[in-house]
């Protein structure tokens, strides 16, 4: 597909993940994570090695044991070799937990409150030089020792790895490098909150790959404005997309990202799935509004209740008679935003529950675990889908539902979220931070003519079928081909 190339993947999480047994084997399990799951497609169609952060202490120990030497990943029907990249504990921990989230995450979230934060000290600094460059310089590393001066094609994911492409490029300049950003690029006036020399960094960074990809338009026209803005010798060509940087040329693509259709119908009919199905039955109502999310502030949680507290209190009739279930993955715990926003949904949780609910009826059922075959198997079952993020790149529970959900569910869809350009026609669209405007969706939702239920359920599962995420990767490898012409 791509000649005589190797293709190589690069990520902060890997397709698998090693868990270390009681009597010393190494136990494989499928690693966690939108990236991984959009990614994993990939492994069915390509023969590649997969470069990935170290997370488990058996990822260590299996790398250690391998002394270096790609491992066949053990996954039935993955033609995948795995690389690990570890770094000390202390450098990965500036790395994830005070740079890569707190900082990146929040900013191209535009989760900053920007008068009182981020307060960009010392600390933050040092997250920088002693955590997230040393980082990218070992991925970059692992790349530049699986390349080993063959013709390689490297596709870099996300907001962990700006730095790589740089640094790889310097090392292999005449491999094809792309970089995929699967979160929202936000406008330069915003970023330029960050140190000037961080925000060069990153902008050269991804300005020394081939082909930058982005979920959205939008996305590609910020990135444009910011290396305008930032960098001192480019110069931008908004007609054909595109950064001349030091004698190269970047192509800025969009490719919204999917889902893999066929794969997420199977695990919805498999034996697990409907054994879940049937011990969430009964837990659903006459009407049942859902949620799958992290628990992450920009996914929006507290408001989405907010807006079911207030359709109880102004709609009495339902009561009794409507049920939340939220499935909700921990996330990032050892960042104290997430242990605050998770501290915040269970006290409104609590809230709602004892102020409208009775004896033989909870308003708000909560999961709270990383179970993604109880999540699908639970979106069969949903009236109603709230996905109300504040920012999102794409959201992908905006499309799984759609095409598992076997009630002519409604979704309830933010303006914020990448999703909304594709979806918009088949859902009932939010702006994210309209409490009563979501109470309103939701009224809507519950209380639509059946028939045009049917037709905005089918409208979504049309388009999602459409542009799945073979079509996704597909689509990014024509244009990897196209340069090597
Ligand atoms: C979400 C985002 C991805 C990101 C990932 C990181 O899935 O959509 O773009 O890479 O979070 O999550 P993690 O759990 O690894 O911090």
């Amino acid at each position: 597909m791509l000649g005589q190339r190797q293709l190589i993947l690069a990520s902060n999480r890997g397709p698998v993940e090693y868990h270390s047994t009681a009597d010393g084997r190494h136990e494989a399990r499928r690693g966690s994570g939108g990236v991984v799951t959009a990614l994993n497609s990939l492994t069915h169609i390509a023969e590649f090695t997969w470069v990935a952060g170290a997370m488990s202490e058996g990822d260590r120990k299996v790398w250690d044991e391998a002394r270096g030497t790609p491992l066949r990943s053990p996954l039935p029907g993955h033609r995948v070799n795995l690389r690990f990249v570890v770094t000390p504990r202390r450098v990965y921990h500036k790395f994830y937990n005070v740079f890569c989230n707190p900082l990146l995450w929040f900013l191209q979230h535009y989760m900053w409150n920007s008068p009182y934060n981020p307060n960009i000290d010392a600390a933050v600094h040092d997250a920088w030089e002693d955590g997230y460059v040393p980082v990218n310089q070992a991925f970059a590393q692992a790349i530049v020792d699986q390349a080993q001066g063959n013709p390689s094609v490297v596709m870099l994911h996300d907001y962990h790895l700006y730095l790589a492409p740089a640094m790889v490029r310097q090392a292999v300049p005449e491999a094809i490098i792309q970089h995929f950003v699967h979160i929202p690029w936000p406008a330069s006036r915003y970023w330029q909150l960050l140190p000037s020399y961080m925000l060069e960094g990153i902008c050269y960074g991804l300005c020394s790959a081939d082909i930058v990809g982005f979920q959205t338009p939008n996305d590609v026209r910020n990135f444009l404005d910011t290396c305008e803005a930032v960098l001192p010798d480019v110069e931008v060509d908004y007609e054909t997309q595109a950064v001349h940087c030091k004698g190269r040329r970047t192509s800025v693509r969009t490719y919204p990202i999917s889902i893999n259709v066929e794969e997420i119908r199977r695990i919805s009919c498999s034996p697990r799935a409907l054994e879940y199905e049937k011990r969430l039955q009964p837990m659903c109502n006459e009407m049942t509004i859902m949620r799958v999310d992290r628990a992450e502030p920009s996914k929006n949680v507290v408001r989405g209740f907010r807006s079911f507290d207030l359709l109880l209190t102004r709609y009495p009739e339902l009561r009794g008679r409507v049920t939340f279930l939220a499935f909700l993955v921990p996330s990032r715990t050892h960042i104290r935003q997430y242990q605050r926003y998770m501290e915040e949904i269970q006290q409104i949780i609590a809230q709602i529950n004892t102020t409208h609910g009775t004896e033989d009826w909870t308003p708000v059922v909560t999961y709270l675990e990383n179970n993604y075959t109880q999540a699908i198997a639970g979106m069969k079952l949903y009236d109603v889908l709230l996905v109300n993020s504040v920012i999102d790149g794409m959201n992908l529970v905006a499309k799984e539902g759609p095409v598992v959900n076997t009630r002519d569910g409604v979704l309830i869809l933010s303006m914020g979220t990448g999703a909304h350009r594709q979806l918009r026609e088949g859902a009932i669209s939010v702006s994210p931070a309209d409490i009563e405007g979501t109470m309103q969706a939701m009224y809507q939702a519950l209380t639509m003519e059946g028939d045009e239920r049917a037709r905005r359920a089918a409208c979504l599962r049309e388009t999602v079928e459409q542009q799945d995420n073979i079509h996704w990767l597909e689509s990014q490898l024509q244009d990897i081909q196209d340069l090597l012409l």
